[in-house]
């Protein structure tokens, strides 16, 4: 069974080849370079930089992969949620690709995808004693979701705790863009922490009304109001002129501060998720924020029972999205009919 798998939810055009469950090829095209200068996404130019790159992708994916489209069974694809732009490149193209070739098309949850990310093994390979085990939970942690959503077997997913506002990767983004470091702002905050204090500052841990649930706008406006603090400024003075500011030294006990507030929050919540879950058998971590090497550490560190994916697949890729649709197909889900197929740029996995 081959898969062609492609994503385009964001600012990376990928594609993959996945056969029986082992990978084949893995292209992914990033935007990063493009939206440094600008310090975040800009929806349309990402849009018209998928369509540039969309087709060179998918062929070097087949070329890579020593595949071509006679004996390509399935075609995957990512059709909620993420830009609506976005979105659109990937879906026509996957549509007509499906029509012209006649191949069936299932249309695939981002969020889905980087949950069985954990199922492409280290190597980018799979391995059948580093599957994580049901029931598992998993906590979705990317730039625009923190959730924990739990499965009890393949295909089958409950949400049991999410954000009531900000996602984490949007604060790890944000509060880069407060203390001067580049987009996108995850990595760089991982950077500037190693060579911070994390104990210099002191930020709240939000309570909620279920417990299992995320707020970060707080910590948000709680490492802003300690960065005016500390440079003396008021409230209304701009935000973006803060890291004019700042000494090195504080921006990076800044970054390492707030990071180990994050992680402290997120290992809690997933803490107490496994307590009042206590069949669970294994944590998977998903998302863009999962590469985090601090959080890899400390998680692993723990008692919990964790499975992260290769780093090389925590960022948007489509060999999790081939990955997920393997998953649909050996489930009996039916593909989705390329005609209808609908996109929307916000959806929950259930
Ligand atoms: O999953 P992803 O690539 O795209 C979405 O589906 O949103 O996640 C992107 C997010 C961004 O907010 C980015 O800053 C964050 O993941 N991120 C990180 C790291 N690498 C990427 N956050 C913390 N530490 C990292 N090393
Ligand atoms: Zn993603």
């Amino acid at each position: 069974m081959i898969i062609l798998g492609i994503e385009s939810s964001c600012d990376e055009t990928a594609c993959a080849i996945l056969k029986d469950g082992e990978l084949l090829s893995n292209v992914v095209v990033s935007q990063i370079d493009i939206f440094k200068s600008y310090g975040g996404v800009i929806p349309e130019v990402a849009a018209r930089s998928h369509l540039e790159a969309i087709l060179p992708v998918i062929d070097k994916a087949i070329s890579d992969a020593k595949v071509n489209w006679d004996i390509i069974d399935y075609i995957a694809v990512t059709n909620t949620p993420g830009l609506l732009g976005s979105l659109l490149i990937g879906t026509l193209t996957a549509r007509t690709l499906a029509i012209l070739h006649n191949k069936p098309l299932y249309a695939i949850h981002h969020l889905k995808s980087h949950i069985y990310s954990n199922w492409l093994s280290a190597s980018g390979e799979t391995g059948p004693s580093q599957r994580p085990q049901f029931p598992l939970l998993s906590l979705v942690i990317s730039g625009g979701h923190t959730q924990i959503i739990k499965m009890t077997h393949h295909n089958h997913f409950e949400i049991i705790g999410t954000t009531l506002d900000d996602a984490v990767g949007e604060c790890f983004d944000k509060i880069a863009k407060i203390l001067g470091l580049p987009y996108p702002g995850g990595p760089s905050i991982a950077a500037a922490a190693e060579k911070g204090n994390p104990k210099k500052y002191h930020f709240p841990h939000p309570k909620t009304k279920n417990p299992l649930d995320f707020s970060f706008s707080g910590l948000k406006t709680a490492v802003l109001r300690q960065v005016q603090k500390e440079c003396g400024v008021g409230l209304d003075f701009p935000s973006h002129e803060l890291k004019n500011l700042l000494t090195p030294e504080q921006i990076n006990d800044f970054a390492a501060s707030f990071q180990k507030t994050a992680i402290d929050i997120l290992l809690e919540k997933l803490r107490l998720a496994k307590k009042l879950n206590p069949d669970t058998k294994s944590i998977v971590f998903a998302g863009g924020v999962s590469a985090n090497q601090e959080l890899r550490k400390m998680a692993t560190a723990s008692e919990l029972p964790v499975f992260f994916p290769n780093p090389k697949f925590s960022g948007d890729n489509a060999a999790m999205v081939a990955m997920a649709c393997f998953y649909e197909i050996k489930s009996g889900i039916k593909p989705t009919d390329p005609y209808k197929l609908t996109l929307a740029p916000r959806s929950d996995l259930c």
